[in-house]
This record gives C-alpha cells, structure tokens and sequence, in this order.
C-alpha cells in the first residue's frame, strides 16, 4: 500500500477538523473563528515540514506564511489558498449542519469542503507527503494562504503589491477552481473579476401612504428596478457606456478547444442548475458567455415592506446589491465610473440614486504556453488517467491578477472541485476520491516542476 492510501484515514480526519471551524468572513463575530482556522493551517504547515511558519498581522484577517527553501538553485513555487468560507444561510436546506462535516457515499457535506479548506488542504498533504517520505522536496515551496477571499481578498492584495522579498517565485499554484467534468483533469486558466457595490436610492423624506401620495411621490423601489432595467435590457445585453471598450475576444484556438470539451447542455440546465431555460446574450455561445463577456448582476433589493401580508407604503428608501463580472481587459476602476454615471444618466425623476463601491478585482487570463502549467497539466493526466484539459471559469480569485501584476508570475490554476459541489450553496461537498487523488497530483507536480 502507497504512503498516499496509508494516510487517507488521517487525510480525512484532518479535513473535518478544519471544516469544523466556521471561519465565515463576513460575518464580524466570527472574527474568533477566523483566527482558529489561521491557527490550525499553521499547526498543519509545520506538521508539513515547513519552516518559518507563522500568521503576517495587519489591517485584516491574518495571512499564513511557511516556507521550506532547501532545493537550491531549483524554482520556487507559491501555494496559494483560503481558509475563509461563505456564511451558510439558509440553514433549513442542509441535509446535515453545515460545519459539521458528514461523509455520505464518497461526498463530505459541509461549508468550505471544496471551497476552499479541502483544496487548500490537498496542497498542504502533498508537500507533507513528499516530506514525509524523502525527507526534502524537489523544489522550493512557500505557502500563502488568506482568510478574506470571500469578502474581496483586498488586504492580501495590498500586501503581495508591495511585493515583498519573502513572496519571491516562479509561480503561483492554487487549488480554488472545479474539474470541467467528473474524471476530467483541468488546469483554470482564465477568471473573471468583478466590482461589487450597493445602489442606493433615496426619494421622500420619510415612507409615504401609497393612496394619499401615489400620483405623486417619486418611488425608490421602482426607480431601483428602472435603473437596473436600464443597465440590462432583456437581451441581456449590458447597457454602459464603454462598458465593452476593453474586452477582448476569445482567440480562435480557444474557442476550439471549448467546443471540444464533452458536454451536455441539456444536462447543465436541466440538472446542475434546474432552470427552464439558459438566458443571456443570444449572439454568443455558452462558454463564452460565461468565461469571456462581462456579467451584471443584482444579489438582493431591500426596502419597503416585505413581512406577511399587505401594508401600503412608498418606501423612502431603495437599496439593491449589484455586481459586474469582468473579463481581460477590463478595469475595475474604469467599471465603477462607468458604471456610476450610467446610474446617474439613469436616474428617473425625483429620486437620487448612487452606485457604491464596496470590493473589486481584476480579471486574469494566463498564457497556457508555459512551462509550470504544462507540468501540472502532465502530472494531472497521470494521476486522473485522462488528458487535462483547459477552460476558463466565471468565478474570481482576486489575488490572481496581483500575483501576474505585481510578482510578475503565472498562477497554475489546479482544480479538484466538481461542477455539482455547490460552493456558496446549501448543502457543499467535495468528492472524496478527488480530494485523495489531488494530493497525489500535486506531489506528483512537485517533480514534474523541476
Ligand atoms: N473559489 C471561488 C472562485 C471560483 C469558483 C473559481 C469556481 C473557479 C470556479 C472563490 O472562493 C470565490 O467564490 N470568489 C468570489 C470572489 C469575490 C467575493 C471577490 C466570487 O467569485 O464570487
Ligand atoms: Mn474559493
Ligand atoms: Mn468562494
């Protein structure tokens, strides 16, 4: 039996203890639990062998550090990962309790299993592994692992722009992103990014009776819709001025490769998203609409009455939760702008209506010619026993864009996730034979690097 198979008992104990510590980043009074779980990935950095372990403090959650730099002369790899996870609301739809994780078939049920403690831990067991059995590693290995992804990854972001000498590599590599499909090695190698703001709408003074004044009174729900149908049409086409300015196309050859992934649409919207139907901009296909062309999106709309039964009000007040996605080149700042004076220029009488900013990220593509991405590819494809392939995926991983702007390396984007996970969800998994697997990848990757 392989070290690998000997350990996984262990493996899984391990990955439930982490999953136990709700770690939620948003939510101000889990500040406790945040710095348990920055503890625990510590312990398990220098249970891995690693050397000057230890949490970097600063405005946000603390950022975990370890190294082990004893491959002189061989390249440098920086794992990258987050310990923070999504709130887990709404509770009554998990079929066990989100942070106490459950092994049902060859699924662990709980929030963070995939996104992204268990994948976070794959790179961990991985180096531990090698160490473990070899006594070094093949290459230089510093580990980077946040605790504010989830909530716009902007503090990590600062501190790898000031590029600072112990972040020093050839490349990034993170276990953030999902399998295309179950048994289908996939290497990320595109994300989009996003600018995520409130618009807030203001009308009377006070919520007015909506007989004595309707006629009259301005109405901020209303107008928050107006607005929002003014930035998307029915087409889904996104109506800001310079909005598409910077986009640029999927090339020809990639296009090709999307077409040639095994696919099931029927499937994907029947199943995976049990929706009647797949909306969006008709002149584009289905990938690109969801890896190259911008989104925009509303989250929530609060204001006015919406207990149990009837109360008639105008409410003086309109708040909705909105964001855009972005894809390469587009730029954060310039899409807050655009996006500002869109509002602005949509602004119906009566009203004001103001887009605040609340957290952004830039949107990354890598070069897939390179030579750290072709080793993941290869040491994937042994592992999993079928050809890696590459996509992009909608998602963002803010820090990718820093670690290409300011470290001037390409992340290796190896994905362990499965489309049916249910990140942000009710009810996340992580399949356990990819959690298994994905160890042995990345120890196998730790060779192919060299
Ligand atoms: N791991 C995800 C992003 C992701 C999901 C990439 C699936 C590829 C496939 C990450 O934790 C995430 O959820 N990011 C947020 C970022 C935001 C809060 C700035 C997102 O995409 O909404
Ligand atoms: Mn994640
Ligand atoms: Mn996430």
């Amino acid at each position: 039996m392989s070290y690998f198979t000997e350990n996984r008992g262990r493996y899984l104990e391990e990955l439930k203890e982490f999953l136990r510590i709700p770690s939620i980043s948003t939510l101000p009074e889990h500040k406790g639990d945040i710095r348990r779980a920055a503890e625990f990935v510590a312990g398990k950095l220098r249970q891995a062998g690693m050397e000057g372990v230890e949490l970097i403090e600063g405005e946000g959650n603390p950022l975990v550090y370890g190294e082990w730099l004893g491959a002189k002369g061989k390249p440098t790899l920086l794992f990258y990962g987050h310990y923070d996870v999504q709130p887990a609301e709404p509770l009554e739809e998990w079929v066990s309790p989100p942070f106490e994780p459950a092994v049902r078939g060859e699924n662990i049920y709980a929030r963070g299993a995939a996104d992204d403690k268990g994948l976070t831990l794959i790179l961990i067991k991985a180096v531990e592994a090698v160490m473990a059995v070899r006594g070094s590693l093949p290459v230089n290995v510093k580990f980077l692992i946040e605790g504010e992804e989830e909530v716009g990854g902007e503090h990590i972001e600062r501190y790898v722009a000031s590029k600072p000498p112990r972040l020093t590599a050839d490349a990034a590599v993170i276990c953030d992103t999902e399998m295309f499909a179950p048994e289908l090695p996939t290497l990320c190698i595109g994300l989009r990014g996003i600018v995520y703001g409130e618009l807030v709408v203001k009308g009377a003074k006070q919520d007015l009776h909506s007989g004595v004044y309707g006629g009259a009174a301005p109405n901020p729900l209303m107008a928050v819709a107006e607005i929002l149908c003014a930035l998307k049409d029915r087409e889904g086409h996104i109506r800001i001025p310079g909005f598409h300015d910077r986009v640029r196309p999927a090339a020809e050859a990639e296009h090709a490769a999307w077409a040639r992934l095994p696919f099931d649409e029927k499937k994907y919207r029947d199943e995976e998203m049990g929706v009647i139907a797949l909306t969006g901009e008709a002149e584009y296909g289905l990938f690109d609409r969801l890896w190259a062309r911008p989104t925009l999106e509303v989250h929530g709309i609060r204001g006015g009455f919406t207990g149990e039964g009837a109360k008639t009000v105008i409410p003086a007040q309109a708040l909705a939760k909105v964001s855009a996605r972005l894809v390469a080149d587009q730029r954060p700042e310039e899409a807050v702008a655009q996006i500002q004076a869109a509002v602005a220029a949509a602004c119906p009488k009566g009203v004001t209506a103001e887009f605040r900013y609340l957290h952004g990220a830039a949107p990354s593509l890598v070069n897939p010619d390179n030579r750290f991405i072709r080793a993941a590819a290869q040491a994937m494809t042994e592992v999993f026993g079928n050809e890696t392939v590459y996509v992009r995926s909608g998602g963002s991983i803010p820090i990718v864009g820093a670690f290409d702007q300011s470290l001037g390396i390409p992340s290796v984007m190896m994905g362990f996730g499965l489309p049916d996970d249910n990140l942000h969800a009710p009810n996340e998994k992580l399949y356990l034979p990819n959690f298994y697997r994905g160890i042995e990848a990345v120890a196998r990757y730790l060779d192919l690097a060299l």
